[in-house]
This record gives structure tokens, C-alpha cells and sequence, in this order.
């Protein structure tokens, strides 16, 4: 018999069990994050993703680690690795492929999972410190995929990084010899490709992990949203349960459980028939080895990059005595880090998107399409047509977060019900 320190009951727990129990906490914790965590009854589809999200990352670990036991981290060797592993490695198309589906199938799971906390405001008080790991989650990934793409060594890796690495040098004073530092060399070599994939397969993958673990726990401490955005704590029946929830385990789980079957039809049909996506998973300069002589005709990042991409290229003229360079480098970080701010640029007094007005509705339909638009004009030449385009979404994406406070406070809402719908 163990003592739960949750609520002072003590759980049933015999032999083995009660072994552990008595020097680790293996039911209190499984009860306080699975068969005790409440989950709103109400909550849909769009709550799959976070697990999804989850399953993807451990793909992204296990298949990594795979690939790493072939794969040479050095300028001469790369790309020829990666070929190796293509071609004589038993099973090592698959795992490459379910390496390179998977960073996609990760970025779309990740947009759409931020997409629900924006449509339920999710990001809204007692949840702002989940958003916010969230948001250090996605910074991550961000590099994350970034030094991966290096790795293979192929033309549009390296001079995608070129391009990249480049940006640090728009710094004032001290970029050009931030971007020697960042590259550890005068060009990028197999000095870059070494501490790329240091950082690749080692230090950010930590860091990702200890900060979805984190992630998890503050969201455990105060308790889900839901799609009505109204909080199940605030009715709990004589046990303290609350009235709108479901345990985790084994309701949710198996809602989870049916969500991967559904999400591995797809991913599998994408890696065995299409893991190239018409060069936009792996793009066709990569088929190449990378070449410091030969500069891709059309420099363009993956698909998840290029909105932010677009925005970089929309900054076109000087300002205040910098260059447009700069500017570029200052909008897409702006365009980044923005969302941060969203549990204290909302005003209204509704959290969901059921119950908030037409403008807040609107704001955010114009948020994905300028989104959708620009990650489009990221992947086009830089035209003086495209690049009118792209400032002009860039306005757009920027109003939804900028304009916030303003249209969440006088819009008329509709009042939020006692319980969940
Ligand atoms: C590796 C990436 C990530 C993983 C594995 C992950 C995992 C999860 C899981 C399992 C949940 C609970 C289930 C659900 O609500 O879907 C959750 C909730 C949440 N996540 Fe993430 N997440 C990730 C990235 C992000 C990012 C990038 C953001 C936003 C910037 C974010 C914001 C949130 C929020 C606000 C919630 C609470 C949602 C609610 O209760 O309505 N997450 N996450």
C-alpha cells in the first residue's frame, strides 16, 4: 500500500508495485498525468496534434540515431554517406525517408497545433508560461531543421546555409565577424558541417526534450483548454473532480491512439510514394554535392521556412542609416518571436474564437492566409511583382498581432456558457 501524495488516499498497490512505489513514484505519477488528469470531454480533433507532435519527435530520435551510424559529418564525405545509406545500407532509403517526411510531418503538426491555441486561446492566462515554452519549442525546431538540412551536403544545403549564415553578418558592427564565428571559417566548410551536426544530433535534441518535458508538466499544473475556452476547474464535483472531465487514461489515450494510425496511413503513403514532394520535402539541387563554384539558380528554403523567408526578402530599402539587409534580418525575427506576446495582447473577454466577434475572426482567417501566401513567395524568384506581394502580406501578418489589443476590445462577443458545450 503507497501513500499518493495527490490527495492523501492510499492506493491499492501490491507486490512488485509497491516495491517501486516505496522508492519512486511510479502511480502517483501515472495517476497525476494519466488515469487522474482531467481533460475536457469537449475537446476535438485539433487536440490530436500535440500528441502527434510528440509521436513525430520520438520518429525524429529514433531514425536519427540510425542515420548517424552511417552518415560521415565531413565536407568530402557526406553527401557520398548519405548516398551510401540510400543505396547499401539495409533499410536505409527507409529510415533517411522517415527522417526527411518526418521533419516536415513535424513543422505541419507543429503549425497546426499552434493554429488550435490561437483559435481557442490556449496562449491566454492560466496557460501563458505553456505558450511560452512552446514558443522556445519552436525557436528550436527552427535551428533544428535548419543545421539538419547541412548535413547531406547537397548544392541547396550549403548554399541555403550560405544564405543563412550570411544574415548574422547584417548585425551592425560586429556582424561580419559574428558570421566568421558562426561559420568557424571564411567560408562555409567542413568546419560549419562539424559543429552543425554536433548541435544537430546532440545539444539541440536535449534541449528540445527538456523543454517538451517542461512543457507537459506546466500544462499538467494548470489543466487543458478546451474548444469552448472555458476553464473545467471552476466545476468540480464533492471529490474535486471536475464535471466536464475525462481521465487521460484510457479515454484520450485511445483517441490518441486511433489519431496515429490515421496520421501513419498518410505519413507512409508520402514516404514510399512521394518522400521528395516534387522537390519540396528534398529539394533538386540536393541530388547534387555541394559546389562553393556553383550557386543554385534559385536559392529557396524548405516549405516550412519560407514564410519567414518572404518576409526576410520583403525588407527591399535602408532605414535609419541601416541596410536592407538588416531590416530583412529584424523582420523575420520580429515575425518569429511575435506570437510570444499573445497572452498579453488579447484583450477580450473571451478566450475562444466561438465566442469571440467577426473582427478577432477575421484577423485570425487573414493571419493563415497571409501565412500561406508568403510561405508561396518564398518559393518564387524575388520579382519586383512577388516582392510587392510579400510586403504587403507581411503587413498583414504583423496587423493580426499588432492591432490585437484593439480589435479584441471593442468587438462584441458572445457570452461564454457555465459548462462545456
Ligand atoms: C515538439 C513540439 C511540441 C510538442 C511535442 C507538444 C506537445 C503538446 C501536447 C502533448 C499537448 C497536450 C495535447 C494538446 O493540447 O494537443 C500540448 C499542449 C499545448 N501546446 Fe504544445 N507541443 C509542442 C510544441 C508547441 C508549440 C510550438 C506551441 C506554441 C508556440 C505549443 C503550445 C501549446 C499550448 C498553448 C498547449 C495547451 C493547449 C490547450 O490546452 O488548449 N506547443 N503540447
Amino acid at each position: 500500500m503507497a501513500e499518493n501524495q495527490l490527495n492523501q488516499k492510499p492506493v491499492e498497490s501490491s507486490g512488485l508495485m509497491s516495491w517501486i512505489d516505496a522508492r519512486f513514484p511510479a502511480t502517483e505519477t501515472f495517476e497525476y498525468h494519466m488515469s487522474k488528469y482531467y481533460a475536457p470531454k469537449n475537446v476535438n480533433w485539433l487536440y490530436l496534434f500535440g500528441w502527434l507532435a510528440t509521436f513525430v519527435l520520438v520518429n525524429q530520435l529514433i531514425t536519427g540515431i540510425w542515420l548517424t551510424m552511417n552518415y560521415v559529418p565531413s565536407g568530402d564525405a557526406a553527401f557520398a554517406s548519405v548516398e551510401y545509406i540510400m543505396r547499401d545500407v539495409e533499410f536505409g532509403w527507409l529510415i533517411r525517408y522517415l527522417h526527411s517526411t518526418g521533419a516536415s510531418a513535424f513543422f505541419l503538426v507543429v503549425f497546426l497545433h499552434m493554429f488550435r491555441a490561437l483559435a481557442y486561446g490556449s496562449y491566454r492566462g492560466p496557460r501563458e508560461l505553456v505558450w511560452l515554452i512552446g514558443m522556445a519549442i519552436f525557436a528550436v525546431l527552427m535551428i533544428e531543421g535548419f543545421f539538419g538540412y547541412l548535413l547531406p551536403w547537397g548544392n541547396m544545403s550549403y548554399w541555403g546555409a550560405q544564405v543563412i549564415v550570411s544574415l548574422v553578418g547584417a548585425v551592425p558592427v560586429v556582424g561580419p565577424d559574428l558570421m566568421e564565428w558562426v561559420r568557424g571559417d571564411f567560408l562555409m566548410s567542413d568546419v560549419a558541417l562539424n559543429r552543425f551536426f554536433a548541435l544537430h544530433v546532440v545539444a539541440l535534441p536535449i534541449v528540445l526534450l527538456g523543454l517538451v518535458f517542461v512543457h507537459f508538466v506546466s500544462l499538467h499544473h494548470v489543466g487543458s483548454n478546451n474548444p469552448d475556452g472555458i476553464e473545467i476547474k471552476k466545476n468540480k464535483d464533492e471529490n474535486g473532480v471536475p464535471l466536464d472531465g475525462i481521465p487521460f487514461f484510457p479515454y484520450i489515450v485511445v483517441h490518441d491512439v486511433d489519431a496515429t494510425v490515421r496520421f501513419l496511413f498518410v505519413f507512409c503513403l508520402v514516404v514510399f510514394f512521394a518522400p521528395e514532394m516534387g522537390g519540396y520535402f528534398i529539394e533538386k539541387p540536393n541530388f547534387e554535392v555541394a559546389n562553393p563554384l556553383k550557386t543554385p539558380d534559385h536559392i529557396a528554403p524548405v516549405w516550412y521556412f519560407t514564410p519567414y523567408y518572404a518576409m526576410l526578402r520583403a525588407a527591399t530599402f535602408p532605414l535609419f542609416g541601416m541596410d536592407a539587409k538588416f531590416w530583412g534580418l529584424v523582420t523575420m525575427g520580429a515575425a518569429v518571436i511575435i506570437p510570444a506576446a499573445l497572452p498579453w495582447l488579447d484583450r477580450s473577454p473571451v478566450k475562444s474564437m466561438r465566442y469571440k466577434g467577426w473582427p478577432s475572426r477575421i484577423a485570425l482567417g487573414a493571419l493563415c492566409v497571409s501565412f500561406i501566401v508568403l510561405g508561396w513567395l518564398g518559393l518564387q524568384p524575388a520579382t519586383k511583382t512577388y516582392t510587392m506581394l510579400a510586403q504587403l502580406f507581411t503587413l498583414l501578418y504583423f496587423a493580426y498581432f499588432v492591432l490585437m489589443p484593439w480589435y479584441t476590445r471593442v468587438e462584441q462577443t458572445k457570452p461564454e456558457p457555465e459548462r462545456v458545450t
